[in-house]
């Protein structure tokens, strides 16, 4: 490891057994060799707690740990992540391993972190968390009355006569019922979690970062809620099955790097192939470090590759590593040798820096859920819609942020809500005085057209904000067959999704039209904008793609007062930029089959090969990290 230059690891994240034998006897001495053998090596630890793998004595002692899965069965021993999270025994037991292990390493000078558990995701349908479930949404709630009225319960007779007869509903449940079930999900992972922070925050000196590693788009619950309570966020960035998709990977470190607004870590990466896709491919040659440093263009400040080395048994034995089974290097160990040395040049450089974007895009769990229940198309996918504005945003400003819609937004030029299907009181009051602040909001689909509790708003789309806009969804439209559509961002086809726009007011512009088609569609309004003040609020009703939503990216980003960077890089160069104290470093990959030769703006600092440079040309999967 150290030779990889690699100076961090992760260990211990699912060795309970191992360091609870038997209840209430711990044995963390192994750790301790771990530890001092790490820093003997210059390696810092990270140490997970290992609560996604209960032992075996615990689930048979306290058989109440174990979740119910959702078609009613137990979970079993044999497998990880089979114990229920809302159960108070399970956290009194978690928190008992978490505190041994911060009272022992809290202040231990090589342990720089903590992650807490495990890719948080399994719930449990067992009726104690049924009944945490309805206290939850009389809490909220307080009266019946209120709650059946703002789930309008009177339709098909749903209407609930006392709290115990709610019942958990993934799929099928009235709109109320469905969120309220994830809200509940979601408060309860950071319940689960906040029980071990403390735990752990009681016996660690503050320098110790804690975090959890999450796994991008995962939507079984709101991470911006889960999120709140650590020091960083991170995730676990796998590819499966095929190659690297910069775009849609790095939306996702963007989405990663919103949930708290800073930079983040890759807490685990694939070496090469993982074992869990239909197809498990290796990567190709020099792929494994271009994604290493796409994901530091992005806001990356560590990358580390799940795992070292296999365990001879147990169910991940096909996994990528670094070194074999035997323990010498694989391949690929020399690849990620390559990657740590540049990492321990280009640091003092990168140090300081992070993406600073004048343009967000908004993403939204309530949104999400809502219209993933009911898609009215199957083929609307709410996140394919965000990297659809993302992608071609990205490719004119280099710099994107992904937040939530109660996030700051007053620093952005330009702020895009694709698919904001739901808007609780708090996003409306955001996104209006954004607007009236002089931003540029731009609606996409799909949008502001429902309440906190998943219920319509009692006005069109963009419900609260139609005024603003002086126009409103007349109607919208599943789509069997394409769309022609024209107007000032090109022509071209609309093909899932389309929405009849009705212009109100005199001074809001139709940007785009629908040509013929159904009949309802023909020559109306698809994309309307106003100037509202210095501010502007557009609203998309048409699906874009291809030229047409370049052309869209282009008018959005000069209507912003924003201009290209670097428009001229050729096709397939990806370009980050991460600034800030006084630095700009430019992260450069190429995805091309071919080299691709690139004009530097002016002549910069080669941080990996030292000396300047006015060009640079990069192989396939080559990298330029500029000053
Ligand atoms: C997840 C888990 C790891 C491991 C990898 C394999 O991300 O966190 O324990 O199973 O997948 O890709």
């Amino acid at each position: 490891m150290e030779a990889a230059h690699i100076n961090m690891v992760r260990i211990g994240e699912f060795a309970w057994s191992r360091m609870e034998p038997s209840e209430g006897h711990y044995d963390l001495d192994w750790i301790e060799r771990a530890v001092r053998n790490a820093e003997r090596h210059h390696i810092a630890v990270v140490l997970g707690t290992p609560t996604a793998a209960p032992p075996a004595w615990l689930t048979t002692k306290y058989p109440e740990t174990l979740r119910t899965k959702e078609d009613g069965r137990r979970d079993e021993h044999g497998n990880r992540a089979q114990f229920n999270w809302a159960d108070p025994k399970y956290r009194e037991l978690a928190r008992a391993i978490a505190e041994k292990m911060a009272e022992r390493f809290g202040r231990d000078p090589n342990v720089i972190g903590w992650q807490i558990d495990n890719e948080y995701g399994n719930e449990s349908y067992d009726s104690a968390t049924r009944a945490q479930f309805q206290d939850f949404v009389r809490r909220k709630y307080e009266t019946l009355e209120n709650l059946n009225t703002r789930w309008t319960t009177a339709y098909w007779s749903e209407t609930y006569q006392d709290w115990r007869q709610i019942p958990i509903e993934e799929r099928d449940g009235n709109p109320g019922l469905l969120l309220n079930w994830k809200l509940f999900v979601s408060d309860t992972w950071r319940s689960y979690q906040q029980n071990q922070l403390e735990a752990i925050r009681a016996h660690a000196e503050p320098r110790q970062m804690i975090t959890t590693n999450m796994m991008g788009w995962f939507d079984a619950y709101d991470h911006y809620t889960v999120a709140q309570d650590l020091d960083f966020a991170s995730w676990d960035d796998y590819v499966g099955t095929g190659h690297l998709d910069p775009v849609r990977n790095g939306a996702t470190h963007d989405l990663t790097r919103g949930f708290l607004r800073r930079n983040f870590w890759v807490m685990e990466t694939q070496p090469g192939f993982v074992n869990w896709s239909p197809d498990n491919n290796a990567l190709n040659k020099g792929e494994v470090r271009a994604m290493a440093w796409h994901a530091v263009g992005h806001g990356a400040e560590a990358i580390e590759y799940w795992q070292w080395r296999s365990a001879l048994n147990g169910q991940e034995q096909y996994h990528g590593t670094l070194v074999g089974a035997d323990g010498t290097p694989v391949p690929l160990y020399d690849e990620v040798k390559q990657l740590g040395a540049e990492f321990e040049t280009a640091a003092p450089v990168l140090a300081g820096t992070t993406v600073e974007s004048e343009v967000a895009v908004l993403q939204d769990y309530n949104s999400r859920w809502a219209i993933n229940w009911q898609r009215h198309n199957r083929d609307f996918d709410p996140v394919a819609s965000l990297i659809g504005y993302y992608g071609p945003l990205r490719a004119l400003v280099r710099s994107v942020d992904i937040v939530a819609d109660t996030a700051p937004l007053s620093g952005y030029k330009l702020v895009v809500a694709p698919a904001l299907n739901l808007l609780t009181p708090e996003a409306v009051k955001n996104l209006e005085s954004y607007v009236r602040g002089g931003g540029h909001l731009v609606f996409g689909q799909r949008s502001a057209m429902k309440d906190q509790d998943n219920t319509l708003f009692a006005q069109r789309q963009p419900g609260p904000l139609a005024e603003l806009l002086g126009a409103r969804v007349e109607q919208w439209y599943a789509l069997e067959t394409t769309v022609p559509i024209e107007g000032d961002w090109g022509s071209g086809v609309d093909k899932v999704w389309a929405e009849q726009l009705g212009v109100k007011s005199p001074d809001t512009q139709v940007l785009m039209r629908y040509g013929k088609s159904n009949g309802w569609l023909d020559d109306q309004p698809a994309a309307v904008t106003r100037k509202v003040g210095k501010g502007r609020i557009t609203y998309i009703g048409v699906a874009l793609d291809g030229a047409v939503m370049k052309g869209a990216a282009k008018w959005m980003v000069a209507e912003s007062g924003l201009s290209a960077v670097m428009p001229d890089l050729p096709e397939g160069i990806d370009l980050s930029i991460r600034s800030g104290t006084g630095k700009r470093v430019l992260i450069l990959t190429n995805y091309a089959a071919e080299p691709r030769p690139i004009t530097l703006p002016s002549a910069m600092q080669d941080v990996l090969k030292g000396g300047a440079v006015s060009n640079v040309t990069l192989p396939q999967f080559g990298v330029a990290i500029l000053r």
